[in-house]
C-alpha cells in the first residue's frame, strides 16, 4: 500500500503534467492562429487592400497572394495581383502552366519569344500594354512583363494554372533553355510549401 505521502506527490505530479499538456496546447493554437501558412481562419470574402504585400527582395515589385495554392490549398489556378514600380520587370522566365493577365493600370511592355525549337530563346517579340489590356502566355513560352513608364505603376491580375508555379529563369534572351536555373518552389511559395501537402486524392 502506498503511503500518503507519496500518493500526494503522485497526484502533484499528474496535475502538473496536464497543466503542461493544456499550456502547451494553447500555445500551439495560438501559434497556429497566428502562422502566416494557415489555410484555414480567412473568412470568405477577404479585401484585397488588406492581404498582405511582398517584394520577395525584388525592388519594385508588390506581390499579393489573391488566391494561393500553398497559402490557401488552391489546387487548379492561382490568382496573384502584381504592381511593378517604373522601371522594374519580371525575371526573363517561362513556365509549364498557363498564364492569363489582365492589365488594372499603368503601361508597360512584354517581350515575348515564341516557343521555338531553337536552343535559345532569341529575340523576343514587344507587345506594349496598356489598361484594361489582357494577354496570355503560352505554355513554355520564355517571356518578361516589364514597366516601362516613367511615372505610373503597371498593376496586373495575374492567373495561372497548376500550381504552385516552377518557373525556369534565364540571365539574358540567348541563354539557351537547357542552362536555364529552375526555382521551385517560388519565392512567395518557399515560406509555406512542404512536401507532404500535395495530395489531390483523398
Ligand atoms: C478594405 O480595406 C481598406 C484598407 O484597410 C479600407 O480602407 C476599406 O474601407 C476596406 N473596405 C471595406 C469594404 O471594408
Ligand atoms: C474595361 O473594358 C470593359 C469592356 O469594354 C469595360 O466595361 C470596363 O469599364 C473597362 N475598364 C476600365 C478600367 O477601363
Amino acid at each position: 500500500m502506498k503511503s500518503g505521502v507519496s500518493s500526494f506527490q503522485t497526484d502533484g505530479a499528474i496535475m502538473i503534467r496536464h497543466g503542461v499538456v493544456i499550456l502547451v496546447s494553447l500555445l500551439w493554437f495560438a501559434t497556429a492562429e497566428a502562422s502566416p501558412c494557415s489555410i484555414n481562419g480567412l473568412p470568405l470574402v477577404k479585401n484585397i487592400s488588406e492581404l498582405p504585400q511582398h517584394n520577395y527582395g525584388r525592388s519594385g515589385l508588390s506581390h499579393t497572394i489573391i488566391a494561393g495554392s500553398v497559402l490557401h490549398g488552391m489546387k487548379e489556378i492561382e490568382v496573384w495581383l502584381q504592381t511593378f514600380a517604373p522601371g522594374s520587370r519580371t525575371p526573363i522566365h517561362r513556365h509549364s502552366c498557363e498564364q492569363v493577365f489582365v492589365v488594372l493600370k499603368g503601361q508597360g511592355t512584354l517581350y515575348l519569344a515564341p516557343s521555338s525549337h531553337s536552343k535559345y530563346p532569341g529575340n523576343p517579340q514587344e507587345f506594349h500594354i496598356f489598361p484594361n489590356s489582357t494577354f496570355h502566355i503560352p505554355v513554355n513560352d520564355v517571356h518578361q512583363v516589364w514597366n516601362t513608364g516613367k511615372h505610373e505603376d503597371l498593376q496586373v491580375l495575374v492567373v495561372i494554372s497548376r500550381p504552385p508555379v516552377k518557373v525556369f529563369m534565364y540571365d539574358d534572351w540567348s541563354m539557351p533553355h537547357t542552362a536555364s536555373k529552375l526555382k521551385f518552389p517560388y519565392y512567395w511559395d518557399e515560406k509555406c510549401y512542404q512536401t507532404t501537402m500535395w495530395k489531390d486524392e483523398l
